[in-house]
């Protein structure tokens, strides 16, 4: 059984929770104008944690599996098999992508002094990085071959 595959799973709800609330946070911010509080804060910060965890699990399971071993033997046939293309290349990259958006958007937020700026911030990096991370999840509607099921299987 492969326990990092099984955080992996589980903890996409985690970051897709703290991720959607994070987006919510950032809408009535900007369209209600409200002020910028603790909570927005402490929300996006959970955010940017899970990611950070998920990244981490992600690395090991491309670096201990056979991803990276595809890559480096055969990036050629890689590239040309979707299934094998989605796992070796376009999930790793784009997941990367989103983190770095969120770790960016962060620092965007603390920056700035302005309530109603950092809410505006907040709604195009998170928002983007929830964006790329929703589409590049194997939902188990995916092709066959890249589809992975919604919770793990014991
Ligand atoms: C927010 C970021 C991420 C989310 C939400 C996410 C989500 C997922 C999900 C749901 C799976 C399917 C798990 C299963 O088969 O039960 C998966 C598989 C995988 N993820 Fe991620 N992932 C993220 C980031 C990353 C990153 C940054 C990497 C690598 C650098 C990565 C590498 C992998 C690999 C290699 C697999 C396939 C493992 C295998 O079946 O051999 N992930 N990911």
């Amino acid at each position: 059984m492969n326990y990092f595959l099984i955080a992996h799973n589980i903890l996409r709800w985690a970051v897709l929770l703290f991720g959607l609330w994070t987006l919510l946070n950032a809408l009535t911010g900007v369209f209600s104008k409200r002020s910028f509080t603790a909570g927005d804060n402490r929300t996006n910060l959970l955010f940017m944690t899970f990611c950070d965890i998920q990244l981490l699990i992600g690395l090991v399971l491309y670096f201990n599996g056979m991803w990276f071993d595809r890559v480096k033997s055969s990036m050629g046939e890689v590239m040309k098999n979707p299934m094998e293309r989605f796992f070796a290349v376009e999930h790793a990259l784009m997941m990367i992508i989103a983190w770095l958006l969120v770790h960016i958007g962060r620092s965007m937020v603390k920056r700035s002094g302005i309530d109603a700026q950092k809410h505006k911030r907040s709604l195009i990096y998170f928002g983007l990085a929830i964006v790329i991370i929703i589409a590049m999840i194997p939902w188990p509607f995916k092709a066959a071959g890249i589809a992975r099921q919604w919770f793990p299987q014991f």
